[in-house]
């Protein structure tokens, strides 16, 4: 299965945007869009990318690939700031290095390339933000720290309520995450317990946390504002 480019997601939206420009009246239809909120949550793949490219790593060092990756992102933020957008909600990733399916690689612990890339990445991200909003006085953005927010779940599991930090909850083999979530699969007894659902992806109970800490805060995962602050704007 295929996802859509960022790039052709943005061409779309593109097309939206003409079509809405033929049916509302340019004014109207520029508040409206400066009170949207465009949420991007993208990257994860692109970490994934670089591990299970051979020819990516002889090409880009990690630092090399995350300056690109966050560059990439700018141009398409861009695109959607000349088509109205002015208000940003974008996610970092998580430590990539420490899903089930990475953990296999290291007896159990996260694996430590990915996790630095991902780090990369989220300061290239960051700084690629602050100098935009410097370019383009207009937008105001906020930012999830995908990456504390996440160990945070994983390093402090029992003040959440989580179990299990390391494993898949649907899964076959060592941490569950030898063979990915299929009908043939086995399935946890209790989702809510564990951080992660599948050998990539946290469950619903984790996810739920990031939704609260993506609206309310605290600071040190979602800055320099939070999704409520952005809404009020
Ligand atoms: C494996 O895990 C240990 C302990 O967390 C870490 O110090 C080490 O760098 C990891 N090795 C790799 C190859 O990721
Ligand atoms: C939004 O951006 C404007 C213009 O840069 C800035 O003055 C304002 O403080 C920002 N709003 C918040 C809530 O940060």
């Amino acid at each position: 299965m295929q996802s859509i480019p960022l790039q052709k997601q943005v061409d779309y939206y593109s097309q939206v945007h003409e079509t809405l420009r033929q049916q509302i009246e340019a004014s109207s239809l520029e508040k409206h869009l400066s009170k949207s909120i465009f949420i991007v949550v993208i990257g994860g793949n692109d970490v994934f990318g670089y591990f299970d490219s051979k020819d990516l790593q002889n090409k880009n060092t990690p630092q090399q690939y995350a300056d690109s990756m966050a560059s990439t992102l700018k141009l398409q933020l861009q695109r959607l700031y000349n088509n109205g957008a002015k208000k940003f909600e974008i996610a970092g990733v998580g430590p990539i290095g420490c899903c089930p399916a990475y953990r296999l690689k290291n007896k159990t612990e996260c694996a430590s390339a990915a996790n630095d890339l991902s780090a990369k990445y989220n300061e290239a991200l960051q700084y690629m933000l602050k100098e935009w909003k410097l370019e383009k006085k207009d937008i105001n953005y906020s930012y999830f720290d995908t990456y504390a927010a996440l160990q945070d779940l994983i390093h402090n599991p029992t003040s959440y309520g989580f179990v299990n930090v390391k494993g898949a909850c649907c899964g076959l083999g060592e941490l569950n995450a030898q063979i990915p979530c299929l009908p043939v699969s086995s399935i946890c007894s209790n989702r809510q317990d564990h951080v992660f659902w599948d050998a990539f992806h946290p469950t619903e109970a984790a996810s739920r946390i990031f939704v609260d800490e993506i609206f309310k805060g605290p600071s040190k995962f979602i800055s320099p504002i939070n999704m409520e602050q952005l809404l009020a704007i």
